[in-house]
């Protein structure tokens, strides 16, 4: 068909019905699992048959996943690449299969594949703006003298990770009352950024900000924190990124200062591209997500839509 190794991206036929699918990278934590539900919700509303997979956080299992889904012959794509590089094959081998893809939630290395000609177009939040946002909540409503900065990164490798860390880290240096001491990855994940952050606070028991990737490795910080008698909002300033229930409720509490949203529900998002898509309208590489941000001046108002 049309595309296959071209400088395009492959068409989609304009149909009621297409077979869809969706390969997940894990569902060990909220934001991935109200992602699956928001395509699972969207399945229903914009006619899809939906093939849902779980990669279990293992990128071979993601790439086998959507091999398994080209076999079966789906219509179109949506792939959140666990981490930029591994999930590379993936995306070239549905293009050679003639099947357009979304990229949904994270990117790959745009140095290998690109937006308009590999994959049709990324769906997302700008992760570095993310970072940057983080730092400026930081700069403005820290109160010390000094700021003694652990940061607990995403997943090595994967786009949210390189990125929250750059637009964090850049900010920050620009501001010499903060230091970084010591920047380790959490994988994304409650209980490893509990251990994580365990260890991290015997080596700098003087640690005064804690700047988690992401919400699940903040509140693992915040158990670690509090197991080791530091009181985490008083003596120490929690910064993170995602907007799940459990962070807007401790920001609530006065435990957690900020957390900038990455909204996990991208199904509605998927369905309206993929029709204007199918219907040959022009599609940007980059489908930018606006993201607001949650102190404690508005996660009351939020938390009863959080997840
Ligand atoms: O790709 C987005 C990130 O992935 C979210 O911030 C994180 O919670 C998830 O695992």
């Amino acid at each position: 068909s049309a595309g296959i190794a071209g400088a395009e991206t492959p068409p989609l036929a304009q149909k009621d019905r297409y077979k869809v699918g969706f390969a997940q990278m894990e569902s060990n934590n909220p934001w991935r699992i109200a992602e699956t539900k928001s395509f699972h919700d969207t399945a229903k509303a914009c006619n899809w048959d939906l093939i849902a997979t779980d990669a279990a956080g293992s990128a071979a299992k993601q790439v086998a996943d959507v091999d398994s889904m080209i076999a079966q012959g789906i219509d179109v794509l949506f792939l959140p690449p666990r981490e930029e590089k591994p999930l590379i094959p993936a995306v070239m081998k549905a293009k050679a299969a003639g099947i357009p893809t979304f990229l949904v939630d994270r990117s790959v290395d745009p140095n290998v594949a690109k937006a308009g000609e590999h994959f049709v177009a990324f769906l997302g939040s700008d992760f570095i703006d993310q970072g940057e946002r983080a730092a400026e909540w930081l700069i403005e409503n820290f109160d010390g003298d000094k700021g003694v900065i652990v940061e607990l990164e995403g997943t090595t490798g994967s786009s949210p990770a390189n990125d929250r860390k750059k637009g964090f880290d850049d900010r920050i240096a620009q501001d010499d009352r903060f230091e970084i001491v010591a920047s380790q990855t959490g994988d994304f994940a409650r209980d490893l950024g509990r251990q994580v952050m365990e260890t991290l606070l015997q080596a700098h028991p003087d640690v005064n900000v804690v700047y988690a990737h992401n919400d699940e490795m903040a509140i693992g910080a915040i158990q670690a924190l509090e197991l080791a008698g530091r009181k985490p909002g008083e003596d120490v300033t929690i910064v993170s990124i995602d907007g799940t229930r459990d962070a807007l409720q401790a920001i609530i509490d006065g435990k957690m200062g900020v957390t900038v949203e990455s909204s996990p529900f991208f199904g509605p998002l998927a369905c309206e591209v993929m029709k204007k898509y199918a219907a040959g309208e022009e599609i940007p590489g980059w489908v930018q997500v606006e993201d607001r941000i949650f102190t404690q001046d508005n996660a009351a108002d939020h938390i009863d839509e959080a997840y």
